[in-house]
């Protein structure tokens, strides 16, 4: 697969199997990711990669106790309030029970940290699609990234005072008939282009 067909193909992958992550092809996910362009060369991006069931376990415990104590408001962003809706309704996984959930942090105060991450995310997406292993985007980290427990979590393995986590990636084996991502790409049905001759 070319870079143009692995951007192509990408698709979001919600189901995922039990099959670990092969350590090579993480390896290279992590790399294309770590290798991604950030704001100034900072290269501050700090990357997570969970592969510890029961620690998963807990983020997803916790991450539901924080959602289900939050009320849905009008007007609030659709995939908040349908975290807040799940988690009431018990059972909300956040990350797709993926076998690796790879979590990106960076400076609170630094202009370009979300953009950094979703630079190193949208890499390992592609990467992992020429890998013929599925991912998916995972914000619910970055909406509790000032909670106090999901802090506390973190803190343990090396998260620093003046980090925050700014997205997240679910990777994994997709749960289909033949173990590949879904590849049909969604139509367009927005991001106009302006062509300026
Ligand atoms: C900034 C951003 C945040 C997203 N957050 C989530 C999320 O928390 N959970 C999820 O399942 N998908 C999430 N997605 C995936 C989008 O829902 C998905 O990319 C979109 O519906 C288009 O589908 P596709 O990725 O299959 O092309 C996110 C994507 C982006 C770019």
């Amino acid at each position: 697969m070319n870079v143009y067909e692995s951007i192509m193909t990408r698709r979001s992958t919600r189901s995922y199997t039990d099959e670990a992550v092969d350590p090579v092809q993480l390896e290279k996910i992590i790399d294309a990711g770590r290798y991604a362009p950030s704001g100034g060369n900072s290269q501050s991006t700090h990357f997570f990669v969970i592969r510890d069931q029961k620690l998963l376990q807990e983020l997803a415990a916790t991450a539901q106790a924080a959602f289900a104590a939050m009320e849905v408001e009008e007007g609030m962003y659709r995939s908040l309030a349908a975290s807040i809706n799940r988690s009431k309704a018990g059972n909300y996984c956040f990350y797709h029970g993926a076998p690796v959930l790879i979590v990106l942090a960076n400076q609170k105060d630094y202009g370009n940290n979300i953009a950094d991450c979703a630079c190193a995310l949208e890499n390992m997406m592609i990467m992992a699609n020429d890998l013929d292993l599925g991912t998916c985007w995972i914000n619910q980290l970055k909406w509790l990234n000032e909670d106090p427990k999901i802090l506390e979590i973190f803190r343990r393995y090396g998260l620093e005072e003046n980090e925050r986590i700014w997205g997240a990636l679910a990777v994994g084996h997709a749960a289909t008939e033949d173990g590949l991502p879904n590849r049909e790409a969604l139509p367009r049905k927005g991001n106009p282009v302006t062509y300026i001759d």
